[in-house]
């Protein structure tokens, strides 16, 4: 197929272009590098810089291209700042998104892939998170992403379009073959910012709480290599164009790491000492969250690869040791 990737310059983006690449797709990047680099980008892709917030552009990026498909994971998602800056993820993710899907009516282009979030849960009612799962979103981020998979199934009934929506719990890791090395700027993530402190890069990695009740006392997340979220983006495109049927799909490894068990794992990996502090609560963290992917195993036949922790921090730290100052 012949698919536009939405922030294919960024770090899940790019992942995603070279799966898409690799299984023989034609791919053009759109992105404005607001966050996504030029060191993300691939010779055999090709690149449209612009803006989701720019209509018109949209448009006739969408009119020359003649494409099948759209694969969109332009957004801002720090979750913490969009509780502080809600006006900025109103504008970039909700009316970014609408421009994107009014320009794909406007050219006939019925797929749609989004990068949806675990965010859209909150604070989880059981465990594993399941697609049954009440959606009560605790931040702004999260909020947008909940809003825009509404828009999506009006613009089903309304226009035809058919779309997979991905919640993606806690993306990581790099590309296990090593051609992806764009490190993200001021991460707010975790294993990002453990990379940088093994790197030198900062100082020590700050624990928000160990005082939850979790064997350790600190946060479990279900950490999902970027490799895996990527492959079901592809298999995603598969299963609309050859049943012409809509899905919303979580996405995770489906096991739980504390916050000091990766720490533990990362100073294993790296042979550094990764210093800790110990800092108060964030506030909107749940104590753990895990997810369900049997609906992405029985419906898109998707399956996690890469998303052991050894794997997740050995791949992010091939990258980040290249950036020992
Ligand atoms: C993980 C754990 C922190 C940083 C968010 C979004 C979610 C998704 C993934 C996009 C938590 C702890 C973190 C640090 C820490 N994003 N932590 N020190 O909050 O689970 O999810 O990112 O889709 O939508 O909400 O990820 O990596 O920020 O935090 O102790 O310096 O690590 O408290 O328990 P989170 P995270």
């Amino acid at each position: 197929m012949n698919i536009l990737v939405i922030g294919g310059a960024g770090y899940i983006g790019s992942h995603v272009t070279r799966e898409l690449l690799d299984g023989g797709h034609r791919v053009t990047v759109f992105d404005n590098l607001s966050s996504g680099l030029r060191e993300n980008l691939f010779p055999d892709a090709s690149f449209v810089y612009g803006d989701i917030l720019d209509y018109t552009g949209l448009l006739h990026v969408m009119r020359d291209g003649g494409f099948d498909a759209l694969v969109h994971l332009a957004a801002f998602k720090a979750a913490g700042e969009s509780m502080i800056k809600p006006e900025k993820y109103s504008v970039n993710n909700i009316s970014g998104t609408i421009n994107i899907l009014n320009a794909a009516v406007e050219n006939s282009i019925k797929y749609v892939v989004f990068s949806s979030s675990a965010a859209v849960f909150g604070e989880p009612r059981y465990l594993p998170i399941d697609e049954r799962h009440p959606t009560e979103p605790e931040n702004y981020y999260g909020f947008t992403k909940l809003e825009i998979e509404r828009f999506l199934g009006w613009y089903e009934k309304l226009k035809g379009i058919r779309f997979v929506s991905l919640r993606y719990f806690n993306a990581a890791g790099y590309d296990v073959k090593g051609r992806i090395k764009g490190r993200e700027l001021n991460p707010a993530n975790l294993i990002p910012i453990i990379m940088e402190a093994a790197a030198g890069i900062r100082r020590e990695v700050q624990v928000f709480g160990n005082d939850y009740d979790t064997p350790d006392g600190t946060c479990i997340r279900d950490y999902i290599h970027v490799s895996d979220l990527a492959a079901a983006h592809a298999k995603a495109l598969d299963y609309i164009s050859a049943n012409g049927k809509s899905l919303t799909v979580n996405l995770g490894s489906e096991t739980g790491t504390s916050v000091l068990e990766v720490i533990e794992t990362a100073r294993r990996i790296t042979g550094k000492p990764i210093p800790v502090i110990i800092a108060g609560r964030r506030a909107g963290d749940a104590a753990k969250l895990t997810a369900s992917a049997a609906y992405a195993r029985s419906v898109i036949g998707w399956e996690a690869r890469y998303s052991d922790m050894e794997t997740l921090i050995r791949t992010s730290w091939d990258i980040y040791k290249g950036y020992i100052p």
